[in-house]
């Protein structure tokens, strides 16, 4: 009996886990083609490193260009530190906010609602799935959600 019972909260749990599974996930892989495809044309190596873009902000939105993110390492600072969050805020589907308001760069994740949320699994899945996902800043994160970035390479 407890070992059935056993076996079927295994199943539960891998069917639930089963669509994208963080360690499966990695940045070369799995980030760098959806980032080529839906993010680089504003955040690529014609942009500023986020220093200078934040320098003069104004003139790169109008430009309609974002800080450069095009490596693992410029990439994860809006992750982990000094933009702790900003991935998560703005790829966010909504089901953070009050309203259900998406983060503003979800649009750009797909040409339609379903390569939209599986390409927000594969980032949410990426960063350490739903205990990483999470939207605070750095003086609000706790050391146990950066405790559960994982961020493969
Ligand atoms: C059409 C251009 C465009 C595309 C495509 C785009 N972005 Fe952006 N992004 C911007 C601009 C411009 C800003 C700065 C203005 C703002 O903060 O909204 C920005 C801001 C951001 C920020 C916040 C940066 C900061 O300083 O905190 C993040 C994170 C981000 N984008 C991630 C992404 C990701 C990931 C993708 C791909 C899924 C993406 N963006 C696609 C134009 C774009």
């Amino acid at each position: 009996m407890n070992s059935l019972r056993m076996i079927l909260t295994a199943a539960a749990l891998s069917a639930v886990a089963a669509p994208v599974l963080a360690d499966e996930v990695t940045y070369r892989e799995d980030i760098t083609p959806l980032f080529e495809n839906h993010c680089a044309a504003c955040h690529g190596a014609q942009s500023p490193y986020v220093g200078e873009f934040d320098e003069d902000k104004d003139r790169y939105v109008e430009m309609n260009q974002g800080p450069r993110m095009d490596s693992y390492a410029d990439l994860i600072m809006f992750v982990v530190y000094p933009d702790t969050g900003a991935l998560m805020r703005r790829l966010d589907d909504g089901s953070n906010h009050p309203e259900g308001k998406p983060g503003n760069m979800y649009e750009y994740l797909g040409e339609d609602a379903s390569e939209r949320e599986r390409n927000h699994a594969t980032f949410k899945a990426w960063v350490g799935g739903a205990d990483a996902w999470n939207l605070e800043r750095w003086n609000d994160v706790t050391k146990e959600q950066l405790d559960a970035l994982v961020l493969t390479y």
